[in-house]
């Protein structure tokens, strides 16, 4: 693991009881107007039986699926936040790191997912091994629902060019205690990094901001990439991003 990762990941557990108080206080305005929407609806729209949460911080997503029938198995590397997760209930949860996954680790109870949800969770420079990985939990036409910043308003003052960079969580006051590193990516980089990952996008989504228009994220959908010869032809994409 590089320093780099190594710093995101420990952040995770430094923060987590600040990370759980704003999510669960509403601090975070995008998720109130319209992110938290964006994921479930795109979630549901799968009509999962079973939903897997990968990065599932302290727990939201799992729950709402929950009480909406669906169950819910949230993993995270964060051995805090999935302690904050078991105690709020709705869902199981493990301590999971992506590269574990990667690794071919068991999620305790697995099995096969309709759905798997990664809400704003990859913030490392290189997750096509991890997504990769992800395949093998996927049910047959399961998709993998990605939300993430999006890459033209979180790029601030920056220039449009993949790179690392870092969050001080500043906005949210001073309950925050370490500043965490993250890998920005262009739009053009996700894509390839799902095609890398032998999936294709089925549909792109900006959820916006209802007064302003501008985006508050980008929500990707994807499912892996047929193999010639072994998989019927997949469920017919919505919007066809594919082959790049
Ligand atoms: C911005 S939070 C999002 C949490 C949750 N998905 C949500 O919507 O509130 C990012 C999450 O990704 C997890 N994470 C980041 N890198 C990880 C890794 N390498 N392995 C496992 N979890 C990781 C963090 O622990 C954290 O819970």
């Amino acid at each position: 693991m590089t320093r780099r990762e190594s710093a995101l990941r420990q952040s995770w557990d430094a923060n987590a009881a600040a990370w759980t108080s704003a999510v669960r206080s509403g601090q975070i305005e995008s998720r109130a107007l319209g992110t938290d929407r964006a994921i479930l609806e795109a979630v549901l729209e799968t009509n999962p039986r079973s939903v897997l949460d990968v990065g599932c911080g302290e727990g939201w997503l799992c729950r709402s699926l929950t009480a909406r029938g669906v169950s819910a198995i949230g993993v995270d590397g964060s051995a805090e936040l999935v302690e904050e997760a078991k105690r709020a209930g709705g869902g199981v949860f493990h301590v999971l790191d992506y590269a574990d996954l990667a690794e071919g680790g068991e999620i305790p109870g697995g099995g096969l997912h309709d759905a798997i949800a990664l809400n704003f969770a990859l913030l490392g420079d290189d997750h096509t091994a991890h997504l990769r990985a992800l395949t093998g939990h996927l049910s047959p036409g399961g998709r993998i629902v990605l939300q993430t910043v999006h890459p033209w308003t979180a790029r601030h003052d920056q220039p449009y060019r993949c790179g690392w960079r870092m969050e001080t969580f500043a906005a949210f006051g001073s309950a925050f205690r370490t500043a965490m590193p993250w890998y920005y990516r262009t739009v053009e980089r996700w894509v390839e990094e799902f095609h890398d990952a032998g999936f294709c996008i089925v549909a792109l989504r900006e959820p916006r901001h209802p007064e302003t228009s501008e985006p508050l994220s980008l929500l990707l959908i994807a499912q892996p990439l047929p193999h010639p010869g072994r998989d019927a032809d997949p469920t017919p994409p919505d919007h066809r991003i594919r082959g790049v």
